[in-house]
């Protein structure tokens, strides 16, 4: 077991330099936090030398594991040949990334790339995209949503936790998240007919010819880990065909193989008109994009740049974390360890009921807690969290009340670690719901 309940020297200086220097909207996880100084493959070490599986990728970003050899080489090759111009100059790596994008993304039709920083930025720029598509001004987007920090991207950020803004844009409509578990109209699937997508449609009748597009996760993150049911990009296509209005899909978390796909959009076999990607797409380094079709493309011709947007360094980690997912076909991996994965936690439900429901695809898995009178269980996730810290695994919590236990790791998890991060939450789950430890 790793001893972190005593802070280390340098996290009691990186504690105070935090509360000095940092504007205090940036948390941190667990009471006794520990300072990453290294990682590699799906490993991370502390300043003490305690090493931790890393059970959530910094948030589904570094999804062919950490410092992986062939990414940092590719990076290193760019940085001491040439760092940065900007989009005004043409320059190499920006138009094969572009190229290879348009290969790597299934269905072939989404074939134009804008590159930037963040998935903030991309959901931004997107949005844009389809106001200048269509000409319509206002959007749909999901209850249980996030989609960046931006003015307008906070603003079709459905989760409270996340709206900081007290004065958000107007111009968005809500739909109901389809939570089966919860539903918001007490359903159940498939005799419900789909009941939360008529609420698109009653917001696209209300505002006839307003709707530019409607924006969602296909598997919401932060949200909770939330699989929409079948047929509901199906049915939420068809209705925003027939009202003339787009399909944004945001791939920041779901993207990059992570749900036993290349894309999550290929399960519902639904193909978004803008696909906007971040995160993994550079492994760690900071790039994002939105990816969109010739025709929607071809509307968008006034002047568009990003300072960093296709910079050569991160545009060459973005190419050589795509052959690698290539290579080792990840989204196969992906949807094999990820089976394995949901056995271990399906497994773990059968003696702690606490878990109420375990879901999600791929290795983008959640466990909701629970207590038996059906409040949600978020402080006690809080010392299973801790716990798996103390017993060398990091794992991630989302939902609204931030009861869901959520596993993202590095695609390339070996049996060794599945068998590190099944003892990390056997051991956790027994000691954060033994009683007095808050457990129900
Ligand atoms: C689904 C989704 N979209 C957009 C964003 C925003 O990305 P960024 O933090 O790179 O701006 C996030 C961040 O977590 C996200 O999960």
């Amino acid at each position: 077991m790793n001893t972190t309940s005593i802070p280390s020297p340098m996290t009691q200086r990186m504690l105070e330099k935090k509360s000095r220097f940092l504007i205090p909207c940036v948390y941190h996880f667990y009471k006794t936090p520990m300072v990453l100084i290294r990682g590699e493959g799906a490993w991370l070490f502390d300043d003490a030398g305690r090493r931790y599986l890393d059970g959530y990728s910094g948030v589904g970003v570094v999804n062919c594991g950490h410092c992986h050899p062939q990414i940092v080489a590719a990076t290193q090759r760019q940085l001491h040949t040439l760092q940065h111009t900007t989009t005004i100059y043409l320059t190499e790596p920006m138009l094969n990334l572009a190229e290879a994008l348009s290969r790597f993304v299934p269905g072939g039709s989404l074939c134009r790339s804008f590159f930037c920083t963040s998935g903030s930025e991309a959901n931004e720029g997107a949005l844009l995209l389809a106001k200048l598509a269509t000409g319509r001004t206002s959007f749909i987007a999901l209850s249980r949503a996030l989609h960046g920090r931006t003015w307008l991207t906070t603003g079709v950020t459905g989760l409270p936790f996340w709206r900081t803004d007290p004065e958000p844009p107007q111009n968005i409509h809500f739909a109901p998240s389809p939570v089966c578990r919860s539903c918001p109209f007490g359903l159940s699937h498939p005799e419900c007919n789909l009941r939360c997508t008529d609420a698109i449609e009653e917001i696209l009748e209300r505002h006839p010819g307003t709707v530019a597009a409607f924006i969602a996760e296909p598997v919401h993150g932060n949200g909770g880990i939330i699989v929409p049911p079948d047929g509901y990009f199906a049915r939420v296509r068809n209705l925003l065909d027939r009202h003339g209005a787009l399909l944004i899909l945001d791939e920041a978390q779901t993207g990059f193989c992570r749900t036993g796909r290349r894309f999550a959009f290929e399960h519902s076999g639904v193909v978004p008109d803008i696909l906007t990607l971040c995160k993994a797409l550079g492994n760690g380094l900071p790039i994002a994009a939105f990816m969109t079709t010739d025709a929607i493309a071809a509307t968008y011709t006034r002047p568009g740049a990003s300072t960093f947007g296709g910079n050569l360094v991160t545009a060459e980690a973005a190419l050589a974390t795509l052959a690698l997912m290539e290579h080792h076909r990840l989204e196969e991996r992906a949807a094999q360890t990820g089976e394995h994965l949901r056995s271990l936690l399906l497994g773990l439900q059968q003696r702690f009921p606490i878990i109420a429901q375990v879901r999600g695809r791929g290795m983008m898995l959640g466990a909701e807690l629970v207590h038996e009178d059906g409040t949600p269980a978020a402080t006690v996730l809080d010392v299973i969290l801790e716990r798996m810290k103390d017993h060398g695994v990091l794992a991630g919590k989302t939902g609204p009340d931030r009861n869901v236990l959520t596993l993202m790791p590095p695609l390339i998890l070996d049996e060794a670690q599945i068998e590190h991060l099944a003892l990390a939450l056997d051991l956790a789950f027994m000691e954060g719901c033994r009683p007095g430890q808050g457990g129900s």
